[in-house]
């Protein structure tokens, strides 16, 4: 399914109207509820942009399917058809700590395929979007990565749990490369891969809201992203996250798979 040009224009229309909104209210007092625990927190603008995004798109596609991550969107959405997967806040913990290094993250699909991911850097102003079929452009203009020639020469992102607990070889692909940088914000660590300031983001627990946009950016640029043990991710579940360049994907499998029975169960 190619992108709809009405359907691309409106989508970044959206996104930058929430991060303008989300730019405006940044110094207003702000309510902040615990989800499951302190780490895990919801804020009363990621409801507001949720609510915001959705309405838009129950007005102009009645009949397209929503996942949502603040629970807005469809109760049991499937793969059929247009489906909008929305983290409205992707890195909450930084919005409501850092107020920085947070996103807007959109990914839209057909028939479970990628048709089109959208993640706005909001304190930097920069919309990064990928269409399958097109390219990948940054502020509409195409994005031109750093070269990345090898895991040796290359720094890498990822989750500190995998390298505190070593969970898929982590610490072995840390050794195998310069250094590792996290900015805590799913889409702005895969955002790192698709610029070419690091070689992989691996994270042991994503949901759909959080891999779905990047997801779509990394098929367009025919960048890797799968499960460690390289199969296809599932957009419906949570599950562990390799995001790869090309050029280490391989050789990243194969250092997972090396010792580590646990990767082989996820
Ligand atoms: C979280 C961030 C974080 C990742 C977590 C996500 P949220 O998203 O992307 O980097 O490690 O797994 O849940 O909850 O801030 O949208
Ligand atoms: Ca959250
Ligand atoms: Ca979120
Ligand atoms: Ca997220």
């Amino acid at each position: 399914m190619t992108m709809d040009k009405q359907m691309h224009q409106r989508a970044i229309d959206w996104l930058n109207q929430a991060a303008d909104l989300l730019r405006a209210t940044l110094d207003s007092p702000l309510q902040v509820k615990q989800k499951q625990n302190a780490h895990d927190l919801v804020t009363e603008m990621d409801c507001r942009i949720e609510d915001y995004l959705i309405q838009q798109i129950r007005h102009y596609y009645p009949n397209h399917q929503i996942l949502s991550e603040e629970g807005q969107g469809d109760v049991f959405p499937n793969t059929e058809g247009y489906l909008w997967i929305i983290d409205p806040i992707d890195g909450t913990l930084n919005y409501v700590k850092e107020k920085n290094h947070f996103a807007i993250l959109l990914g839209i699909y057909y028939n479970g395929k990628p048709v089109a991911g959208y993640i706005v850097d909001v304190m930097n102003e920069q919309l990064y979007y990928g269409i399958v079929g097109d390219g990948v452009y940054l502020n509409h203009q195409p994005l031109l990565p750093i070269q990345i020639a090898s895991l040796e020469t290359s720094l890498i992102h990822g989750n500190v749990h995998l390298f505190i607990h070593n969970r898929y070889q982590a610490r072995e692909i840390l050794n195998h490369s310069l250094g590792m940088r996290h900015y805590g914000a799913a889409g702005l660590d895969m955002i790192s891969v698709i610029r070419g300031e690091a070689a992989l983001y691996l994270s042991p627990r994503l949901q759909p809201w959080d891999f779905a946009a990047g997801l779509a950016i990394f098929t367009a640029m025919n960048y890797k992203m799968t499960t460690p043990t390289g199969q296809p991710l599932d957009l419906l579940k949570r599950q562990a996250v390799l995001a790869c360049h090309p050029a280490v994907h391989s050789q990243v499998l194969d250092i997972i798979q090396s010792t580590d029975s646990e990767a082989n169960n996820n």
